[in-house]
């Protein structure tokens, strides 16, 4: 071979990264790789849309057979994102004898099994680095250098749109429209930034980390997920007079051969290290019997760090072409666990009230909770309104299950003396 052939899926954030690095690190690339590394197509959706200068040379076509099926194309690197058309050329491209390369975190959550078996099958590639993190290196350690380790608990910022948001709000006061405004402007969140801030995003990713860390196959689905929308700037300010921080964490705990899957808002002690973890960046708290705890740190999105990933995945597999050895993927998903459902964790609340101020309210707010087993630990009356006579009232519990808070709460809204039940939100830590 004179060189190793790349087709890319997608000139966008990402793609325009990848590109170029690319065109711009040619010789130390090809010093890496130990053949020189080529980008022949680039698959886009609009071959008129005006493009950065330095694509100028770049042969663009809008028609994905043109890459994938490309003769002179051995490594498709995949980054057009969304569940569809990008699963088919993923599919297509690995039947054709390509190995792939994505940073697809919804193909392969979802599909990630099927795809890694037809890789194997076809005996090519496929690499997913980007997927979770972006330039956080996550997949290989998993894969390789916590092998020997019984995972435990993963506890991880694994959203870079959410993370600036909830620090712009915590840190600036701003709004979470500008907030989100500002975190697409500077190209981290989804194209359907539902994703992101529903927390749809960063289960796709604990899926893709929980499979590696307990050798099971996770479906998305099983993830109970909660976003960030309903969060208030004053659950911010009592969190800070507790003592805390929120953040949206996803959690991977093993219980036995049951695991804990779950993506929402949470407070976490503001000293810990996660709590520290601001703006782009993420972070994955891992819990290993060998390893003990281990923080990985860095920018969670934007194309500079997801090409990092990218370039990182396509110098692997043309070195192993170089030096003959195989790049099929080896499959490690032999543990059966069960997903524990939600109802089932016992873990602290914060919930937040908005009650009527006169004698006897909290009598009965407290009789509710411990007729269900929920210990209060703390509870503060914040503000008073002497016109409507209402008063918002902040409680912590010990730890409680959640299907009796639940019930709990639903008693509580029932109650003629509590307007609303503002906001609820667990405590970790
Ligand atoms: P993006 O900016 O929306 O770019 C998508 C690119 O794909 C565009 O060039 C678009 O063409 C092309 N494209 C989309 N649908 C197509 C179709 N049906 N046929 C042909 N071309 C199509 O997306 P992105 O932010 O780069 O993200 C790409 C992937 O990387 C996603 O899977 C994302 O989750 C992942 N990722 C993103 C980040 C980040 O920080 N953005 C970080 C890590 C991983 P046009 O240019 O003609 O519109
Ligand atoms: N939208 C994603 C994020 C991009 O904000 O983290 C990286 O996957």
């Amino acid at each position: 071979m004179k060189d190793i052939g790349i087709g890319l899926l997608g000139l966008g954030v990402v793609g325009s990264g990848v590109a170029g690095v690319l065109l711009n690190k040619t010789d130390k690339l090809a010093e890496q790789a130990g053949i020189p590394l080529v980008l022949k197509k680039v698959l886009v959706r609009d071959v008129n849309k005006q493009r950065l200068d330095c694509f100028a040379s770049l042969a663009m076509t809008d028609r994905a057979e043109e890459v994938i099926t490309n003769p002179e194309v051995d490594i498709v690197i995949e980054v057009i994102g969304g569940e569809h058309p990008a699963l088919e050329y993923i599919k297509q491209a690995i039947t054709t004898g390509k190995h792939v390369v994505t940073a697809n975190k919804e193909v392969i959550a979802k599909y990630g099994y099927e795809l890694l078996s037809l890789a194997q099958k076809y005996n090519v590639g496929l690499r997913y680095e980007a997927s979770v993190g972006s330039g956080i290196p996550l997949i290989s350690p998993f894969q390789q250098d916590l092998a020997a380790n019984d995972i435990s608990a993963i506890y991880a910022i694994l959203n870079g749109t959410t993370n600036y948001i909830l620090t712009q709000m915590s840190q600036e006061g701003l709004d979470f429209p500008l907030a989100l405004r500002q975190a697409q402007e500077l190209g981290y969140a989804e194209a359907n930034p539902v994703n992101d801030i529903e927390g749809i995003d960063a289960a796709y990713k604990l899926a893709i980390l929980s499979s590696l860390a307990f050798h099971t196959a996770v479906n998305p689905k099983n993830i109970y997920c909660e976003g960030i929308s309903r969060l208030q700037a004053k659950d911010f300010k009592y969190a800070k007079e507790f003592g805390y921080a929120i953040k949206l964490l996803a959690i991977a705990k093993r219980d036995g051969e049951a695991i804990e899957l779950r993506v929402h808002p949470v407070f976490i002690p503001e000293d810990s290290q996660l709590a520290k973890v601001n703006g782009v960046y993420n972070a994955v708290q891992v819990e290993g019997n060998l390893a003990g705890k281990l923080v990985f740190y860095g920018q969670g999105a934007g194309a500079l760090p997801a090409s990092s990933a990218i370039i990182a995945d396509v110098l692997t597999i043309a070195r192993n072409i170089s030096y003959r050895i195989s790049n099929a993927p080896k499959i490690q998903l032999n543990q059966k666990l069960t997903v524990k459902p939600i109802s089932d964790i016992k873990i602290r609340y914060y919930f937040r009230l908005n009650v009527l101020d006169r004698p006897g309210v909290l009598a009965q707010i407290s009789k509710v909770l411990g007729d269900n087993s929920v210990s209060i630990s703390s509870v503060i009356q914040k503000e008073s309104d002497l016109k409507s006579q209402t008063a918002v009232l902040v409680i912590m519990t010990h730890p409680a299950e959640e299907k009796a808070v639940q019930k709990a709460l639903e008693e509580i809204k029932q109650l003629t003396v509590v307007n609303e039940v503002s906001n609820f939100i667990r405590v970790e830590g």
